[in-house]
């Protein structure tokens, strides 16, 4: 069954925990959380203490997305905010193996997100550390941007490659899904969708969930 981990980068910023409430209530699986330092991506957005401002909103787990330039610096100030997982961008890590290997040190899920022009051959290495894949499906910094058609070859990819090597690591897409175009993206592969605009544009999150879970089944 496809999980659905909501961007809190498209909530009202002004009024974060009870966003984060109404996707609890509203039947998110994850509650997705993008982090950017204004280098590695041209946008700021949430740093530690509004994680943990947070964290007493639900007891859903919360998937940190780190993209920074410098991600294991605040590695375990996000996990002693509340963090249950945390992916780091292979494009920043030349040491990425042991990066995964301090994540799961300090108690955290290990995930490495790639982006767009990113190939696969990058994890061809580490796949066996990982708890989960980010396949990058628009380019990070922004929230509302179009899902790259090309992308769908590199998930079927990623997911034959997966089960030929017997793993079952969770393969996780993020950027520019909506209810038009979930189904094919899970049909080609994908276990967690991320989506921030098409849950956030509705005044109806759960409905906007629901929607999308229903279409991934069709
Ligand atoms: C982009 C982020 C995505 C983004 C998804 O850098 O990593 O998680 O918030 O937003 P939508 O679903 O609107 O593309
Ligand atoms: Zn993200």
């Amino acid at each position: 069954m496809v999980k659905i981990a909501p961007s809190i980068l498209s909530a009202d910023f002004a009024k974060l925990g009870e966003e984060v409430k109404k996707l609890h209530n509203g039947g998110a699986d994850i509650i997705h959380i993008d982090v950017m330092d204004g280098h590695y991506v041209p946008n700021i957005t949430i740093g530690p203490m509004v994680v943990r401002a947070i964290r007493g909103y639900t007891d859903l787990p919360f998937d940190v997305h780190l993209m920074m330039d410098n991600p294991l610096d605040f590695v375990d100030a996000y996990i002693q905010a509340g963090a249950s997982s945390i992916t780091v961008h292979a494009e920043v890590l030349p040491h990425l193996h042991r990066a995964l290997h301090y994540i799961k040190s300090v108690g955290a899920k290990a995930a490495v997100a790639l982006n767009p022009s990113t190939p696969l051959n990058v994890i061809e290495y580490v796949m066996e550390d990982l708890d989960m894949v980010l396949i990058m499906t628009v380019n990070p910094g922004f929230g509302g941007q179009k899902f790259i058609p090309a992308m769908m070859e590199k998930i079927r990819k990623l997911a034959d490659i997966r089960n030929k090597s017997g793993l079952s690591f969770p393969i996780q897409v993020d950027g520019g899904i909506g209810p038009d175009n979930i189904k094919h993206i899970v049909q080609a592969g994908a276990d967690i969708i991320v989506a921030g605009s098409a849950v956030f544009k509705s005044d109806d999150v759960g409905a906007a969930i629901r929607a999308m879970k229903k279409e991934a089944l069709q």
